[in-house]
């Protein structure tokens, strides 16, 4: 696992940016995630798009979740927001998420791992970590070989959704998510987390036991996973000093 320390949460949305240029081919499988944290890197792609020709064309996307029951022209449907986001400023040739309408959800999760398996896999999977260390909608105590699923969402969950919402009430109880093993299969995994209210989540999952208590801790089982951490995000980790020096010496030829 490579820990990358950066400024704040524009900084972090540049780097990432540079992973997600580094697998842009055709063909290739982008893994993304909604929620707050990746929407630097997704204006920071869109920028490269509109002003330095990045062309994602050829490319195709699936997403890591959805609210079980919302509409998807909801606005705060994962659908939607990845459309208003990213996908209707960039030239995806097309992405794919869970259907949270369906009404056979374990017969859509299956068709939805197939179609991910058929594409030839996720190649880069942004990530974003919850407070309690969920990865996905892995809440604490999902099974670390999970497959696409329904999960119920922590209180604390929809609390921290409830800002997207009018109230916590409105925070649907149920999602459905791509499983801890789905996620590990992706070629690269890179967790984006900024801000303090991250940073006890960041440090067990980074340097804590590997363990369903903190989903994200399974990154650690991954060969080629890369946290981006604000500094605010990085406060309680350990190794802190170690993650800077390695940066600050990271070889021009190494990459991701
Ligand atoms: C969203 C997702 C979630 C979020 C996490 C953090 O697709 O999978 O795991 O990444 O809840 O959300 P933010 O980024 O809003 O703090």
């Amino acid at each position: 696992m490579e820990v990358v320390i950066v400024e704040d949460r524009a900084a972090a949305g540049i780097l990432v940016a540079d992973i997600v240029g580094q697998h842009v081919r055709a063909g290739a499988v982008l893994g993304l995630a909604t929620g707050s944290s990746p929407l630097p890197a997704y204006q920071e792609l869109i920028r490269r798009h509109r002003e330095e020709s990045l062309s994602l064309s050829g490319c195709r996307a699936f997403l890591l979740d959805e609210y079980v029951g919302l509409p998807r022209a909801h606005h705060e449907s994962y659908d939607s927001v990845i459309r208003r986001e990213l996908t209707d400023h960039v030239d995806l040739d097309r992405v794919d998420g869970p259907d949270g309408e369906a009404t056979n959800i374990p017969e859509m999760a299956a068709r939805y791992e197939a179609a991910i398996a058929e594409s030839g896999g996720v190649d880069v999977q942004l990530l974003g970590i919850g407070t309690d260390g969920h990865l996905g909608f892995n809440e604490p105590g999902s099974s670390l070989a999970s497959r696409t699923r329904v999960k119920t969402l922590t209180r604390q969950t929809r609390e921290d959704n409830a800002r997207f919402f009018d109230s916590v009430d409105d925070v649907p109880h149920h999602v459905v998510t791509q499983g801890l093993g789905t996620i590990l299969e992706a070629g690269h995994l890179v967790l984006i987390a900024t801000g303090e209210t991250k940073a006890r989540a960041v440090a067990a999952a980074a340097e804590g036991p590997v363990s369903a208590f903190c989903p994200a801790s399974v990154l650690q089982m991954h060969p080629r996973a890369t946290v981006v951490v604000d500094e605010a995000a990085a406060t309680m980790l350990q190794l802190s000093d170690y993650y800077r020096e390695t940066w600050s010496s990271k070889p021009e030829w190494q990459q991701f």
